[in-house]
């Protein structure tokens, strides 16, 4: 079959379109053939060898496949040959055949789009643990969602009104303010004088929650901007810069520094990932949220497409099909 291979960690450039073997059904797994896989941002750091796991090389990248199941393992319940299915691993999706563990993956109805089930998972599924776990979004709050029309932040923008709150989103071009805008942002604005146009939104109150999946310069002017008992959410760094932070900002505005990791969040607490998926497949069949697919590109294509978004060229979901 093709896959996408990193060889070793380097630049995207060097990803490898080539032939790789088939693989196994081993006990407890499912094969997936591939209709859509994922594309997320920590694919491309993992290949460079920036994000926290380092597989060891060489591996085939990728988080998130949907498609038909073609082969159970041993002892295998809940799934047979036919059915479909969308599934989550910590890499190796990039390919047209997927093996994983039958409690990584999820059946999927015949109507649902396999391009959404994949958006669903990484995007949707750390937006909507972020504000509902990690920030216990109330109806009524006030969210500040950066990098909004990103992958995670779009999503962050329409949870947030799924869960009644007030959102405003923050995206550096006129373009992406109006991607925001079409997916239900209540007000936009840019990143610069974000302290004063965060006032000006709030009538000087500050922010409830903020979904921060940008870090770098940015960070200061949000910290100031935090309402009494808000939450600030540390979701990433897509800037490329870790800010620092002065904690005594967090004693004086009485607001919290809430850390974000969705991934360790599935293998920890996989009870409560379980009904999180259940509740955005439900919001998603009553239409309160809806993916914004940006495109569908070839397989062959991964490279290209993983620095578009690394250079902060894309917006919504990016699919790639075998
Ligand atoms: N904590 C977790 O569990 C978790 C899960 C998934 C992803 N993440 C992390 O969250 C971050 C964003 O992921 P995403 O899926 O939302 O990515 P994305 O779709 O590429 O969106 C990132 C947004 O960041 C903004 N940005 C600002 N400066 C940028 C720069 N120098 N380069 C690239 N983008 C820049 C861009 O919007 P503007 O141009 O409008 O600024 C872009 O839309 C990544 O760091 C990723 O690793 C964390």
């Amino acid at each position: 079959m093709k896959a996408v291979i990193a060889r070793d960690f380097a630049p995207l450039d060097q990803l490898d379109y080539a032939d790789w073997p088939e693989p196994d059904v081993e006990a407890g797994q499912v094969l997936i053939e591939a209709e859509a896989i994922g594309v997320n941002y920590p694919d491309g750091l993992l290949v460079q060898g920036l994000y926290q796991a380092r597989p060891q090389t060489p591996f085939i990248p990728g988080m998130e496949v949907a498609g038909r199941i073609i082969a159970v393992g041993q002892g295998v319940e809940g799934f047979k040959p036919g059915d479909r299915a969308v599934a989550l691993g910590p890499y190796g999706t990039y390919a047209e055949k997927v093996a994983v563990p039958s409690k990584a993956a999820m059946k999927l109805s015949e109507d649902m789009p396999a391009a959404h089930a994949c958006a669903l998972m990484c995007g949707y599924g750390t937006s909507h643990y972020a504000l509902k776990q990690r920030a216990r979004l109330q109806p009524g709050d006030t969210l500040c969602v950066l990098g909004a029309s990103g992958l995670t932040g779009l999503a962050a923008l329409q949870i947030g009104k799924a869960m009644g709150a007030r959102v405003v989103g923050v995206a550096s071009s006129p373009e992406k303010q109006r991607i925001a805008l079409d997916a239900g942002a209540d007000h936009v604005c840019g990143y610069d004088n974000l302290r004063e146009n965060l006032k000006a939104a709030t009538d000087g109150k500050g922010v409830d929650v903020a979904f921060d999946p940008v870090g770098g310069a940015t960070f200061d002017a949000l910290s100031r901007s935090m309402a009494w008992n808000g939450r600030l959410l540390v979701i990433g760094f897509a800037s490329g810069e870790i800010p620092k932070f002065p904690v005594n900002l967090a004693l004086v505005k009485g607001f919290s520094l809430v850390g974000v990791f969705w991934g360790a969040f599935t293998e920890k607490e996989p009870d409560v990932y379980a009904d999180n998926m259940s509740e955005l497949i439900g919001w998603y069949g009553a239409g309160k949220i809806k993916p914004v697919i940006e495109g569908e590109y070839p397989l062959s294509d991964a490279a290209s497409v993983l620095k578009r978004m690394l250079g902060r060229g894309t917006a919504g979901k990016l699919i790639l099909k075998p």
